[in-house]
């Protein structure tokens, strides 16, 4: 007897995603198919490299050590330039390096070195699904945005800082579907996963031009605004209409059935020129409750749908929602933009970083903290 599928309105607020959905969701599984439109981007599968294990291992270790040889040479790199110690070195003004640990990833490093020059010296990174943005304090800032790497070093730092890109080795919490965000698994079961760092060319990024697209049963049903402050020049109905007529284009063309693997459940995330006329894919989410939905709620999303697929007999046109729709912050006074503590800052420091804050300036603090990032790698 055949299994009969449901109707458009029986659909759960959730899609089930399998696994293999959630993997046509990587950076690597995608990129070849839109490599037109997204930023150039070189990835670097730590199976391939061949040091898999002995980066887990370092990533696992509670200190901060950052890997041998990783800082740019010559050049200058957003972490101070320390000498290095060889294991076992016996140089007078250092007594405890016969303790410290020694983390020495070779291939990685060129790997990396190799992906700064592919893009033209600096890069965005991601491990797996995750940038780590919960770590951004930790490089200083620069003319450009935040997380902007120019060595390897700056990755290892990072990463290192970083509890999102977690997330993404965890293969539990990886492949978890609909509403489910389970405990972090044991440890050796990290080591399954294959582990690939994902080097974007870094763009300059106007926020206000960052959208997040949510696609249900190959619909396009809602566009958020991604950045949580207020931009005048969003309001106009012309320019809303604009946003919408874009990426409804862009998404008609060059994404809907492009990638069969990820199914027809999920989220993109687009970065729009300054005229609003064209975009780039930024970045492609599995639809479930870890990806954020912004200024939708998915119960909210859930309704559009519904309303959009009603048959005529239930609904009047006039109730039934244009698709897509898109939101923005609408007044500086919208509960999401008057949020006063910065993003992420549940994640922003580890306790070893409070306790040496304490008493300090936010500079007097940067420099301590930088000393003690290079005190790290000789020691
Ligand atoms: N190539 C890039 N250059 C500079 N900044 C970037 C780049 N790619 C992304 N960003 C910035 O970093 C933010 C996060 O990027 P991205 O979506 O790739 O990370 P993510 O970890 O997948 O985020 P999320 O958890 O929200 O899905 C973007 O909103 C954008 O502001
Ligand atoms: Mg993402």
């Amino acid at each position: 007897m055949p299994i009969p599928t449901p109707t458009m309105a029986e659909q759960p607020i959730f899609p089930t995603l399998t696994p293999a959905q959630i993997d046509a969701t990587r950076t690597s599984a995608w990129l070849s198919t839109f490599e037109e439109i997204t930023p150039k981007t070189s990835i670097v599968d730590l199976d391939n490299v061949g040091e898999k294990d002995a980066f887990l291992e370092w990533l696992d270790a509670d200190s901060i050590f950052i890997p041998r040889d990783s800082q740019t040479q010559p050049g200058p790199s957003h972490v101070p330039r320390v000498e290095e110690v060889e294991p076992g070195d016996d140089d007078s003004d250092t007594d405890s390096d016969s303790e410290a640990p020694v983390y020495h990833l070779p291939k990685l490093n060129e790997a990396i070195r190799q992906a700064l020059k592919d893009r033209n010296g600096s890069v965005f990174p991601k491990l797996n699904w995750s940038a780590p943005k919960d770590a951004a304090f930790i490089l200083p800032q620069t003319s450009h945005g935040p997380l902007h790497c120019t060595s390897p070093a700056d990755l290892y730092l990072l990463l290192k800082s970083s509890d999102f890109v977690s997330h993404g080795l965890d293969p539990v919490r990886a492949y978890a579907s609909g509403e489910s965000i389970p405990e972090e698994s044991a440890e050796p079961e990290r080591r399954s996963l294959p582990v690939e760092l994902v080097l974007k060319e870094y763009v300059d990024v106007n926020p206000s031009r960052e959208m997040r697209c949510f696609v249900r049963n190959n619909v396009l049903i809602g566009i958020s605004q991604r950045d949580s402050n207020f931009y005048d020049h969003l309001q106009s109905e012309e320019t809303r209409a604009r946003i919408c007529d874009t990426i409804r284009s862009l998404w008609e063309d060059e994404i809907r059935d492009q990638h069969p693997a990820m199914g027809v459940d999920y989220t993109f995330d687009v970065y729009l020129n300054p005229k609003l006329d064209d975009a780039l894919i930024i970045d492609i989410n599995p639809y479930r409750l870890s990806t954020d939905s912004l200024l939708f709620s998915y119960p909210e999303l859930h309704s559009i749908f519904t309303q959009s697929q009603a048959p005529v007999s239930e609904i009047t046109e006039q109730d039934r929602p244009r698709l897509p729709v898109l939101k923005v912050i609408d007044s500086a006074a919208h509960p999401e933009a008057s949020r006063a503590a910065p993003a992420y800052g549940g994640n922003m420091m580890p306790l070893e970083m409070i306790e040496m804050s304490q008493g300090r300036s936010m500079e007097e603090f940067r420099d301590a903290w930088q000393d003690a990032v290079a005190r790290g790698m000789t020691e």
